[in-house]
């Protein structure tokens, strides 16, 4: 049945007026790619905009309009959209060939850096994806520890293969997700995220878990965000207990500090996967860790050991232009503050954002850490100054609930208004966001919200 409040929506309207060659790519996509998209984050309802060009902080969409980017490449462009170095590195790569079948040197550079860059890194194996990486984490960790499960947390995203699907965005229960099978879904030993007591319960109960993998400073980015002593306690029940730690920092990996979450918490899993910025805004991702653990992919080791190493093919691990294109943001952002000068803007960014909200009695509020902000829609109504919010004190399901209408119109209201974030109204900055972006943005968010008001979406100020 269609919903009134989006068929009678005047932002969805001026969303259409705005958006007519990507309304005409959007229908042509609807008979070629399922929903028309190639990426479930990106399905919006009508139509997502077609981008045609970027540049730093901004990009371009076929109808000419301009936003400023706070999708960031789904978190890779810590650097911005074609950072000179990092496109000259691309550019030479890509005249030199683009797949030697062989061995080159820019993966042997790419690797040191990561080991230079990373605390827990002895040992990578590049692959192509993050969710490449997450997969051969958890087989390490099985054939290092000969045990099945792996404890994940509700909310906390680890790519899209089997063992990762159920507790992300549904099935709480741990029921397996359509085209799962039950028996893989029932290895995943499910917890509520930052629950030290439920943690230590799970840990008493199970003797066969082989890993605990979690997104360091929670899920989507720390849009559920827990405590630091939180992975402090999980860093310590694991050790006690022959349980390897995974961090999953393929978001957090070279963003949150040079060394990641793990560089910036001081604390050490024995394997870290790692993507998106890794690779400079290319496809590619690496796990990495413990020289005895990634020995499991060792041809010597194996041999000596008589055991059967893990197989690990993969035509693009490490493909030449992904290792040019990383190995120039790693040596960019080892050397320069770009994680810092990202983490402060973001900082200043919601702090404005919920300025905004105050002056226009707007009972929601901008949160996050490091270079990222999600809003919280208050779906419950409560009484919450916008500044002084903290989602610690809410419960993981209320921040992850919320209106869907609303947020989607928030979100075509923001797009009308020259502002891209994401479905769930979260960005990350890049360290090209700057006074003029931040300018433009606060601007565009009183706008949106007014144009809310406007369709009695929002209290009358
Ligand atoms: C925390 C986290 N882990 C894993 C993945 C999967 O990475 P990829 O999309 O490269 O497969 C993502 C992707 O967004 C992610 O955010």
């Amino acid at each position: 049945m269609p919903d009134n409040r989006l068929s009678n929506s005047t932002i969805i309207a001026a969303y259409r007026e705005r958006t007519p060659r990507s309304a005409e790519l959007a229908k042509e996509a609807q008979a070629l790619l399922p929903s028309g998209i190639s990426h479930d984050g990106r399905f919006t309802d009508p139509y997502g905009i077609y981008v045609e060009r970027a540049a730093g902080p901004r990009k371009w969409d076929v109808d000419g309009n301009e936003y400023v980017d706070y999708y960031g490449g789904h978190g890779a462009l810590l650097l911005g959209h074609n950072h000179p170095r990092v496109l000259a590195a691309m550019q030479a790569a890509l005249a030199q060939g683009t797949h030697f079948g062989a061995n080159h040197p820019n993966e042997v550079r790419w690797a040191e850096l990561v080991t230079r860059l990373v605390p827990s890194a002895e040992r990578v194996r590049f692959t192509s994806s993050g969710t490449e990486a997450t997969l051969m984490a958890l087989r390490l960790a099985r054939a290092f520890t000969g045990k099945p499960k792996i404890l994940r947390f509700f909310t906390h995203f680890h790519g899209w293969h089997d063992h990762m699907t159920a507790g992300h965005a549904s099935h709480f229960d741990g029921t397996p997700t359509t085209g799962v099978l039950a028996e893989i879904a029932a290895n995943a030993v499910l917890l509520p995220p930052g629950d030290v007591a439920a943690l230590r319960a799970a840990l008493a109960q199970h003797d066969d878990i082989a890993a605990a993998i979690l997104e360091p400073t929670g899920s989507s980015f720390g849009a559920v965000p827990h405590r630091r002593d939180f992975v402090e306690a999980l860093r310590e029940e694991t050790a006690k207990r022959g349980i390897l730690l995974v961090f999953d920092e393929v978001v957090t990996g070279f963003r949150v500090s040079p060394g990641g979450a793990q560089g910036e918490f001081g604390v050490t899993p024995d394997l870290t996967a790692l993507a998106k910025i890794l690779a400079g805004g290319l496809p590619g991702g690496a796990v990495c860790g413990r020289k005895d653990i990634l020995d499991e992919l060792d041809f010597a080791v194996a041999a000596m050991k008589g055991r059967e190493k893990i197989a690990h093919p993969g035509t693009y691990n490490a493909n030449p232009v992904s290792a040019a294109a990383g190995r120039a943001a790693l040596e960019i952002v080892g050397a320069s503050d770009a994680c810092r000068q990202a983490n402060a803007r973001a900082a200043e960014l919601r702090a404005r954002l919920n300025e905004v909200l105050a002056e226009e009695r707007v009972p929601w509020a901008v949160y996050g850490s490091f270079s990222g902000f999600h809003t919280f829609l208050n779906p419950q109504g409560r009484a919450i100054a916008p500044e002084g919010f903290d989602p610690l004190g809410l419960d993981w399901r209320e921040l992850i609930s919320g209106s869907k209408p609303l947020a989607q119109k928030f979100r075509l209201a923001l797009l009308v208004n020259g502002v891209d974030v994401n479905g769930r109204l979260s960005g990350f900055l890049s360290a090209t966001h700057g006074t003029a972006e931040l300018d433009a943005t606060v601007a565009a968010f009183r706008a949106a919200l007014a144009m809310l008001r406007a369709e009695g979406e929002l209290p009358r100020a």
